[in-house]
């Protein structure tokens, strides 16, 4: 087994047998995913927040098995040796990934837990596979573990599986964390499996929130749909005590500091402000392609500015990279379409031959390009209608090592509770945006430097290994 192997060797791997783990850490997806070309399967990053802030989590760590699909549909891959950690991949079939993963995963509790932005489907079909895929999800992780082990349990897709594997396995610390925000009593108790999915997540000694305000709409739910006695921090239900905590999600600023310093990644950065043509001020958007993200509000008050003159086209350019996502659930496809007619519209409207006024790219990209892109952008722009953190914005800070740049960050992202000093918006409020944008293009740099600094002492101090530590810690106090 190879310990201590650099984080960013992904795609070395070799399979390894089957035995106990002292720490099981369960998500939906495995850090990477597996690609076919031709016979040979080829393993890349998965995308998302949730796996790039957990992989440096578990680098180097010899007792720690990582459970979850490997991203394509049927049986599952051998277990593999990854960056020196053991990854377990699960399988899914096709039917389950319509079911469970692009249904009551993606098409129920994703709008549901996103204020209902757009209207949260429910079918007893996807309901009854997300329960079976929650089991499977249970009894791999109850394999798996060591006696006394601890099972640390990820996001959305498996609500249900602290309370399952508590039941199979009741020797266990069993923790879960919450990635996206917990909805606002009066929308939760739409969901017809409420009751249910409360009952879930309190088979967990400790359960993890991004915010206050997620903490506060979970408290406020589980007392009022179980009756259960809360104090304080602490759930008291059917003879078993969960806490809950308070735990905003950081970054990996070591590979975020490594890239900065290498060279080719310096040279990648200089090389893409020339071919923008070397325009005065940068904007940049970096976001998985989903509705929630507000793509097309940014999109919007920024074709106005230009069509006001508040923006030139001859100064200002803006990449909006929007990393392909879930396009067979519903509001994708549209969101797509908004997206890109936009992106039409303004380049029709104001680009020059040979030189658009956004660059859209909807290509993934690997943390190397992004570093080298936020390196570039004199603006940041993360205008989430509602988002759990949002880890774009905090690898952006990470990136600004002279204190320069300026972000532009939406009240509704977890990250704006703790990066008080970005320009903060609200983006239903267009107006205010723009206004916004405008201001970020005219700071000097001694303002851009006093509102960088607060920010970038609280994204390298709050790491996603001081998160994981700090969460571990007080599970293993529970
Ligand atoms: C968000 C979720 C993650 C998810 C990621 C990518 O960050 O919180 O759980 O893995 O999006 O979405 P996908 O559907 O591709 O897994």
């Amino acid at each position: 087994m190879r310990l201590g192997m650099p984080a960013t060797r992904y795609f070395s791997y070799m399979v390894t047998s089957p035995q106990k783990w002292q720490f099981v850490l369960v998500a939906n997806r495995l850090p990477v995913r597996r690609l076919w070309e031709g016979e040979q399967t080829k393993w890349v990053p998965s995308p998302g927040g949730l796996v790039s802030a957990l992989r440096p989590v578990m680098a180097g760590n010899p007792n720690a098995v990582w459970v979850g699909w490997s991203g394509v549909p049927g049986a599952g891959a051998d277990p593999f040796e990854m960056d020196g950690f053991q990854c377990h991949p699960l399988s899914i079939s096709q039917g389950e990934i319509q079911l469970f993963y692009e249904g009551f995963s993606n098409a129920t509790l994703w709008p549901l837990f996103h204020d209902a932005l757009v209207p949260p489907e429910y079918h007893r079909t996807w309901w009854d596979s997300y329960r079976s895929v929650n089991e499977r999800y249970a009894k791999v992780a109850a394999e798996l573990a060591g006696p006394g082990a601890t099972v640390w349990i990820h996001d959305y897709h498996l609500l249900l599986v602290p309370g399952l594997l508590r039941e199979m396995r009741p020797d266990l610390r069993i923790g879960f964390f919450l990635h996206i925000p917990f909805p606002a009593w009066e929308l939760y108790i739409r969901m017809p499996w409420r009751y249910e999915i409360i009952e879930g997540l309190l088979g967990a000694n400790l359960i993890g929130l991004q915010t206050p305000l997620g903490a506060d709409n979970f408290f406020r739910a589980t007392s009022r749909i179980t009756g259960a006695k809360t104090s304080g921090k602490t759930i008291v239900y059917a003879g078993r005590t969960t806490q809950v905590g308070i735990f905003p999600i950081g970054i990996d600023t070591n590979r975020v500091n490594d890239l900065l310093e290498d060279p080719t990644v310096q040279a990648r950065a200089a090389d893409i402000r020339q071919s923008l043509g070397s325009p005065q001020t940068v904007m940049l958007g970096v976001d998985r392609l989903d509705y929630t993200k507000g793509i097309e509000v940014r999109l919007r008050a920024f074709r106005e500015l230009l069509a006001e003159g508040r923006l030139s086209p001859d100064r200002c350019t803006l990449i909006q990279i929007a990393e392909p996502s879930r396009s067979q659930v519903t509001g994708y496809a549209e969101v797509r379409r908004a997206v890109e007619q936009l992106v039409g519209d303004v380049n029709g409207n104001f680009g020059i031959m040979g030189r658009p006024v956004v660059h859209y790219l909807h290509q993934s990209h690997p943390i190397s390009e992004l570093v080298a892109m936020y390196s570039i952008a004199d603006v940041m722009l993360v205008t989430p209608l509602r988002d759990g953190m949002n880890l774009v914005a905090k690898e952006y800070v990470a990136s600004r090592t002279d204190n320069t740049g300026v972000l532009v960050l939406s009240e509704f992202t977890g990250a704006a509770h703790e990066l008080r000093t970005a320009e903060l918006v609200n983006p239903h409020d267009i107006e205010g945006l723009k206004s916004a944008m405008v201001a970020a293009t005219h700071r000097s740099s001694g303002e851009s430097a006093k509102a960088m600094k607060p920010m970038r002492r609280v994204v390298l101090s709050k790491t996603a290994q001081a998160w994981a530590e700090n969460f571990l810690t007080k599970l293993e106090a529970c």
